[in-house]
Formats: C-alpha cells, structure tokens, sequence
C-alpha cells in the first residue's frame, strides 16, 4: 500500500462499456478512481452508475490529473488510432515525469512503440495493454497483456494483479509482456488465434449439420459434452449456449435467423500482416482471416453459386457418432496447430525485436478472462516448463502423442468434405501444415530453380556449400 493517499488510485480515461467496467473492478479491489471522458453523456452516466463508491467523475483533462495520487497511474480505453493520439495530447500538459500511462485498448504495437518512445523524453512511463474478456471480463477480471519499461510495470503490478482472473492455480492472469509494444503485440497473436478457434468451431459445425444432418439441439449437446472434456474453453460453452437460443421474434432458432457474413475489426489481419513481415507462417490464421472476407462477400457468393460447378454438400448416410468423433479429433487437431502457429510467430517477432517473451507464462494468463481460455493452455504452459526452450509446441511429447491419436479422424474429415464440395478452409490447412512441418523434403527444390531460370535467384545444393546458378536454357 502506497504512504500518501492524497487523491484518486487510479485514473481512467474513457468510459464506455470497457472503461467503465475495469473501473468499477479496480474500485471494487480497493482503488479509488478517477475518471475522465471527453464527452460529457459518458461521465454524467459514470457518476449515477458509480453512486456510493470511491469514484469521482471529470469532464476536462485538466482537472481529472489534478485529482490523481502523484505519480500517477492513469489507463485509456479508447478506440485505437487518432483518439488515442488526441487523449495523450490532451493529458500531456498536465501529467509529469514519473506518471505512467496505459493504452488498455486494442492498438497496433506500432503506434504503442512510437508512442511510448516519444513520451519517454518526458519522462512519462507509457503502457500498451491488451484486455481479453470482453465487457464481463473488465468487470469481473480480464487477461491482461501489458507491455513497457519495467520500472512502469512494477507501479502497475498491485492493480493489476487485483482486477486480473485468476488462473486454475490461483495466478493472477497478467504478467509483463515486455518492453515497448509487447503488450499489444500479444494481444494482436491472442486475437489472431481467436479468429482461427471461431473458424475452426465455425466448420466443425458445418460439417456436423451439412453432411450428419444434426439439429441446433444435437449441437448443443454435441458441444456441452465437447466441453466437458479435452476442448473445453470458453469458445466451446458460448457456442453450445448459441444453439439453445430462440430467437425474439419467434422464428426458431436465432442462428438460423442471423446473415452469414463475418465483420472483422482488424486485429486478425495486423496478425498476419506481421507474421508475413516477421517470415511466420501461420496458415490457420491467415485462412481464418481469408474466411471472413469471403464470408462477408455475401453478394458475390450468391452469384457464384450460381455458376460454378461441384457437388453440393448434403447430408449423407454416415454413422453419426463417428462423425462426431471424427469431428472432435479433427477441430482438437487443427486447435493444436493454430496454437502451435500463434507460439512460433511469438517466438519469430519476440526474437526479431528483443522481446524476450515467455511462452509458457504467456499461456498461463490466457487460462483465465480472455477469450480464447481454454483447459489446454495449462497443457502449453507445462510444455514450456518442462522445456522452456522448446523450438515448437508440435515438438512436445504429449502435443505429439495426442496428435498421432487423432489424426486418423482428422484426415478422414477433411477428406470426406474435399471430396463432397463441404469447404474446410482452416481445418485443412491446419493439416497442410501438420503435414509440411513434419516432411523432411519438400518440392522448393521445384521452386528454387524456377526462381533461378528466370529470375537468376541462385539456388543451394544437397551436397555442397554455395550458392549456384545455372543457365537453363543452355
Ligand atoms: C477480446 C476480444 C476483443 C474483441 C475483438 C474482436 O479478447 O476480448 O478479442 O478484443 O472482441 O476486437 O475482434 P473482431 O471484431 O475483429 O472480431
């Protein structure tokens, strides 16, 4: 506990449902709050929500700082890009050396690298954190992915600790990332192998009601016993929840009512714009990131379906309980190699920019309060603790075992939809890689001497040292 209680714990800035919810946590864990927005709705709202706790509420800039215990600790959520330029311009004249400030909102690690190398002039130590768990999870304890100068995060550590989830061993899920935008670059890899989880789920169950012909009301039993065992995550219990809900208008199911074109904010694609610029392949990612665009081009789909040829995907006579273990080897699998994917491109960029990531711990905060919060994780942690330098996670004895035990109903799966015009783009690629990474020779040899012929790229040989060229056409 700090000596001086002069002002307000803690200072947030932006109150919309994030804002105003991880404020109300940190109150509620003993840390007066402060809390500032640029509009005025937001704030009044604030006020009357917050009646009878230890919060007080500003509407300029000026006096929001003023009410804070100095150095003080203020964290931002707002929408990422400009406004969070504009906030910091509008702090900045009031804030001091010592103060840290945090970006708990879902920021490019670029911009978090530039911003906090131009503060840091100043003296102001400056934080990006990614927040996982939605609006539930700010309220009642969030993965939290902070990354910056070590000296702001041991200011931080005390609240976060208190707000964060809590791990199956009593952990809080938060730890520090690294410098700079290590923070939000974990937050971008966590959101990436989201998209490829929701994808993954996406096509299992297009498999089971397209070709086994099963109900939203098998689905959901399919998917509560699913959770119940080796795939139990948060993802798996939303979506079993998704297929009991009736829809308010009286129209059956509310799935069966709602367009099948995926939205996207962005943080999925930076995913694999940077795993391309670090030279990590990530191909569940990227395909699941390929997957909502063609989802969203629902227009041209229509027409498309129209003209091109193929089996269309009906159900079939299969046995359909082997279909749903067919199915559940196949989404385990694929999950597997999505994470492996997310691991190694945090590896890649954690190297290529000196930021030291723990693997391990950082699958240990994602157990709890994020999204992507899974039983497995425990599984990865122990993986990188029992060899911390564990080059990739398909490398590990147990991942390898489980992998051997499924694959057979993995590679049935996704034969099965190849050959019935059942699109597994995720699910098959997944294999794709399963099966690239464990093949010793590929044809590049093929590709390194096109690039050669017409390029004079050169290429290496098998059998010496050297990079050689060679006239083709001679
Ligand atoms: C989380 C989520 C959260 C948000 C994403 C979704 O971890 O709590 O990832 O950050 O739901 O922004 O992103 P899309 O809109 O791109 O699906």
């Amino acid at each position: 506990m700090r000596a001086k209680m002069n002002g307000k714990a803690m200072g947030m800035v932006g109150l919309g449902v994030m804002g105003r919810n991880l404020a109300l946590n940190m109150e509620e864990k003993g840390f007066s709050i402060a809390a500032y927005d640029a509009w005025p709705d937001p704030v009044d709202r604030f006020v009357r929500e917050a009646e009878g706790k230890n919060v007080a509420g500003f509407k300029d800039a000026a006096s929001f700082v003023a009410a804070l215990e100095r150095p003080r600790r203020i964290v931002m959520l707002v929408k990422a890009g400009d406004v969070v330029d504009k906030t910091i311009a509008a702090l900045r004249p009031h804030l001091e050396a010592g103060d840290v400030l945090v970006d708990a909102g879902n920021e490019h690690f670029s911009n978090t690298e530039r911003r906090a190398k131009e503060l840091s002039a100043t003296g102001i130590v400056y934080f990006g954190m990614g927040v996982s768990g939605g609006e539930e999870g700010a309220r009642h304890g969030p993965s939290m992915m902070p990354g910056g100068a070590p000296e702001g995060y041991a200011r931080l550590k005390d609240v976060l600790e208190a707000v964060a989830a809590k791990d199956p061993d009593g952990g809080a899920c938060v730890t520090h990332c690294g410098p700079g935008g290590a923070g939000h670059y974990v937050k971008m890899v966590h959101n990436g192998i989201e998209y490829g989880d929701m994808q993954l789920i996406a096509e299992a169950y297009d498999v089971l009601r397209t070709l086994g012909g099963l109900s939203n009301a098998e689905l959901a039993d399919v998917f509560s016993e699913w959770n119940a065992g080796e795939l139990e995550s948060f993802l798996i219990q939303i979506t079993s929840e998704i297929f009991r809900k009736k829809d308010p208008d009286g129209k059956g199911d509310l799935l069966d009512q709602i367009l099948d074109a995926t939205a996207m904010k962005g943080t999925g694609k930076w995913t694999v714009q940077d795993a391309a610029d670090v030279g990590a392949p990530i191909p569940t990612i990227a395909t699941s990131v390929d997957a909502r665009m063609i989802s969203f081009a629902k227009s041209a789909r229509v027409q498309l379906s129209k003209l091109l040829p193929g089996p269309t995907p009906s159900v079939n006579a299969v046995d359909k309980r082997q279909l749903i273990a067919d199915v559940r080897a196949a989404l385990y699998s694929a999950k597997t190699c999505s994470y492996a994917q997310g691991l190694h491109l945090l590896r890649l960029a954690g190297e290529a920019r000196s930021w030291g990531f723990d693997l391990g711990e950082l699958a240990r905060i994602w157990q709890a309060g994020c999204i992507i919060r899974a039983r497995f994780l425990r599984r990865i942690k122990a993986a990188y603790t029992t060899d911390p330098k564990l080059v990739h996670l398909l490398a590990d004895a147990s991942f390898r075992e489980e992998l051997a035990s499924r694959q057979e109903g993995w590679r049935k799966v996704v034969a099965m939809c190849a050959e019935r015009g059942l699109p597994l783009l995720t699910m098959s690629a997944s294999l794709g890689y399963y099966d690239m990474v464990r093949r010793e020779r590929l044809p590049a040899n093929l590709t390194q001497a096109q690039r050669d012929f017409f390029g004079a790229h050169t290429y290496k040989r098998i059998d010496r040292e050297g990079d050689f060229h060679t006239d083709w056409s001679a």
